[in-house]
């Protein structure tokens, strides 16, 4: 077991802790940190099957008063209508400003959960246990809470820091391939902007990390926290190097929201990994990295089973990506701002992309 600490101006010091059997002892990693015996576990249906009764028997045996909530999987539920509805069952339950949130479940439910504790009485505490690998080594931390709307990912939220993250890697076990392979998108995206070491470790271990070998998995979600807690410390609320960690999310979120959320055809990590290929052409194209450097990173997306040609995540015109860009969060006056790889474990943020260079990325050309 691991335990890393994210702490930074204006946060309150929390524990990431990783390792196996965290969530069959949900009442002793959980307990402490309560201010009152009274929790609200919002989950999905898929995870509330696998987890939800296990959790709640652990939480009802130490005494502690839980109620499950689910809302139905997927990107969809990152929506207003769901939160304002979850928000509603929340106050039906009773629960006042001692209660707490357990986020079960992946980037979805955490983000949900996190945003609704962030709002509920102005504020409540969250305890966040993420289900999928994505979630452990990304949205988990770092306190970032959103719905989406309709023209853009993530562009109604707060920061709203959890009390303590458990990411347990049994949870791991039943998550589908594709869903590790869009988790790992992360880890490789954390490694290529931070930590050219960790980029070649994970050239020789990508592989036992995706089959589950244990010592692989932990070491890899625990470095990919490291850096996250890394940056995080220094920029809490992103007005500058937090911005890093998004890295290919420009053209991620672009081609996420050209697909739609209805449906899971896209997975958020999929579209970072591919977006993240697209940031290393781009910078190839600008001088920044060596056509090499895009060999590696494109060679290791391909072990990890994660798309490298846009046509593999479906049929997207240049222009209509290019213009959604324009609309991410980080666009200045319609102008996308681009996390730039400068090697391999650097980047930075680069606002001044001609246009022309990111449409013939976008275009293969
Ligand atoms: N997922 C990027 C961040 O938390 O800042």
């Amino acid at each position: 077991m691991k335990a890393l600490s994210i702490s930074g101006p204006g946060v309150t010091p929390y524990e990431v802790v990783i390792g196996r059997g965290l969530l069959a002892q949900a009442s002793s990693q959980i307990t402490p940190y309560l201010a009152a015996p009274r929790i609200a576990v919002v989950s999905d249906a898929t995870v509330a099957e696998l987890q939800g009764a296990g959790v709640l028997r652990s939480l009802t045996e130490a005494g502690i008063r839980a109620d499950l909530l689910t809302v139905p999987a997927g990107e969809a539920s990152k929506s207003m209508a769901t939160l304002t509805d979850l928000l509603d069952r929340l106050l039906d339950l009773g629960l006042d400003r001692r209660s707490t949130v357990l986020a079960l479940g992946g980037g979805v439910v955490g983000d949900l959960a996190g945003l609704a504790s962030a709002l509920f009485m102005r504020g409540i505490a969250v305890i966040q246990a993420p289900t999928t690998l994505l979630a452990q080594v990304d949205s988990s931390v770092g306190g970032k809470t959103a719905v989406d709307a309709p023209r853009g990912k993530n562009l109604i939220g707060v920061f709203h820091h959890p009390r303590r993250v458990l990411a347990d890697l049994d949870v791991l076990a039943t998550l589908p391939d594709r869903q590790m392979r869009a988790g790992a998108a992360e880890i490789l995206k954390a490694a290529m902007l931070a930590d050219a070491d960790f980029f070649a470790w994970l050239e020789g271990h990508v592989e036992a990390v995706l089959g589950h070998e244990p010592a692989a998995l932990e070491d890899a979600i625990a470095r990919a926290v490291a850096i996250k807690a890394g940056i995080v410390a220094e920029d809490p609320t992103e007005q500058g190097r937090r911005a890093l960690l998004n890295l290919g999310h420009t053209f991620a979120h672009a081609i996420e929201v050209e697909a739609g959320f209805e449906d899971d055809s896209v997975l958020h990590g999929e579209a970072v990994a591919l977006g993240c290929v697209l940031a290393y052409r781009l910078a190839e194209r600008l001088g920044r990295v060596s056509p090499k450097d895009v060999r590696r990173v494109e060679r290791l997306m391909g072990v990890a089973g994660l798309p490298t040609e846009i046509e593999s995540l479906g049929l997207f015109e240049a222009d209509a990506l290019l213009a959604r860009m324009g609309g991410d969060k980080k666009a200045e006056g319609g102008v996308p701002v681009l996390i730039l790889p400068q090697g391999i474990g650097d980047a930075e943020v680069v606002r001044d992309v001609p246009v022309g260079d990111i449409r013939a990325v976008l275009r293969g050309a």
